[in-house]
């Protein structure tokens, strides 16, 4: 039973899971309503309101759970990538508990907590080829075995979910642009011909160019149609994700596929994939929507599979490289 730490960026969570798989408890405290007054996350901010939250949000994780730190065996915490100043606060907390109890201490890496979403209360196993999208990151991995991942593409500029936020600033939307957009584009029509960039000799993502192309057609066209534009731009991002997505399953020769990250709670996502692997015959695991943003529970279940603890002078790292 593994206690897990997530405080890379605004969300400020903690849970039990058994097995790396049981989930016992999973809270989380977003702080969104504090910075969509920003446009975005001011991360000293972000740090501050963690230190005040996190004993408590750490306490509801164990009343929940109905544990107490004495039936706790690992605690797991984020060590990066993400901000600084956020990350310390989840850190020196799990650390301070893992001293006290004498428990071993796991720093997890953001990105391999998020595919490890994939096996929170469902039996999913390695190897497999994972979709990582989030606000930071865009990554095809290849999920050879629950300790080996290999990054297979990357974005060179924007996160898709960096892209969503953004198209969502232009279009007034309300921080954070990814989920309105989703409920817009429901009521919208895919019928405005945005590019979808791909690179011939890579895996790897580019949203820049889309993004640019929201701005331009809006500088042209005004705002009069936002949610086509919002289900334009969406589609625009799903096909060149599902699409890469299925290639690299291929080129590897997996015919498993999973998702990972807050993007892939997107509605259209979600449904578009699910077509795909059928046509395809694929295997496909969705995590649910609540373990693909930022939660503590993927955070335990990382620990749990990785197995080998770090030492207590552990620290946080604001990029952290691909070695997952
Ligand atoms: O994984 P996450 O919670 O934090 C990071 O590690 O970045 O991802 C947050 C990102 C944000 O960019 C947010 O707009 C996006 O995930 N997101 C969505 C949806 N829900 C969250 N994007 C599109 N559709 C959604 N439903
Ligand atoms: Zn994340």
């Amino acid at each position: 039973m593994i206690l897990g730490i997530e405080t890379s960026c605004d969300e400020c969570a903690a849970a039990v899971v058994a097995e790396g798989r049981r989930v016992l408890s999973n809270v989380i405290s977003s702080q969104v309503d504090i910075h969509r007054e920003y446009g975005g996350v001011v991360p000293e901010i972000a740090a501050r309101k963690h230190i005040e939250s996190i004993s408590f949000i750490v306490q509801e994780a164990l009343n929940q759970a109905k544990v107490s730190l004495d039936d706790i065996k690992g605690i797991a915490v984020s060590n990066g990538p993400g901000l600084v100043g956020a990350l310390l606060v989840g850190l020196n907390f799990a650390k301070s508990i893992a001293f006290v109890k004498g428990l071993p201490l796991y720093g997890v890496h953001h990105i391999f907590s998020h595919i490890c979403a994939n096996y929170l209360e469902e039996e999913w196993e390695p190897p497999f080829m994972c979709l990582v999208v989030s606000g930071g990151h865009t990554h095809l991995i290849e999920v050879s075995d629950y300790n080996n991942c290999q990054v297979l593409g990357r974005t060179r500029d924007d996160a898709a979910g960096e892209a969503f936020d953004k198209v969502g600033r232009t279009l007034g939307l309300p921080y954070p642009g990814g989920p309105e957009i989703d409920r817009l584009a429901n009521s919208g029509t895919p019928s405005i011909s945005f590019p979808r960039s791909r690179f011939n000799d890579s895996l790897d993502f580019s949203f820049s160019g889309l993004k640019s192309a929201v701005l331009q057609y809006l500088q042209k066209n005004g705002q009069e149609n936002v949610a086509d534009i919002a289900a334009s731009f969406q589609q625009a991002v799903i096909d060149v994700l599902v699409s890469r997505t299925l290639e690299a399953a291929e080129k590897r020769g997996l015919n498993k596929i999973a998702l990972a990250g807050g993007v892939a709670a997107n509605k259209g996502l979600r449904d578009a994939i699910t077509e795909a692997a059928k046509q395809n015959g694929l295997a496909l695991s969705l995590p649910k929507a609540v373990y693909c943003t930022d939660n503590a529970a993927m955070v335990a279940s990382a620990a749990y599979f990785r197995g080998s603890p770090d030492n207590y002078d552990l620290n946080a790292y604001p990029s952290m490289g691909e070695s997952l």
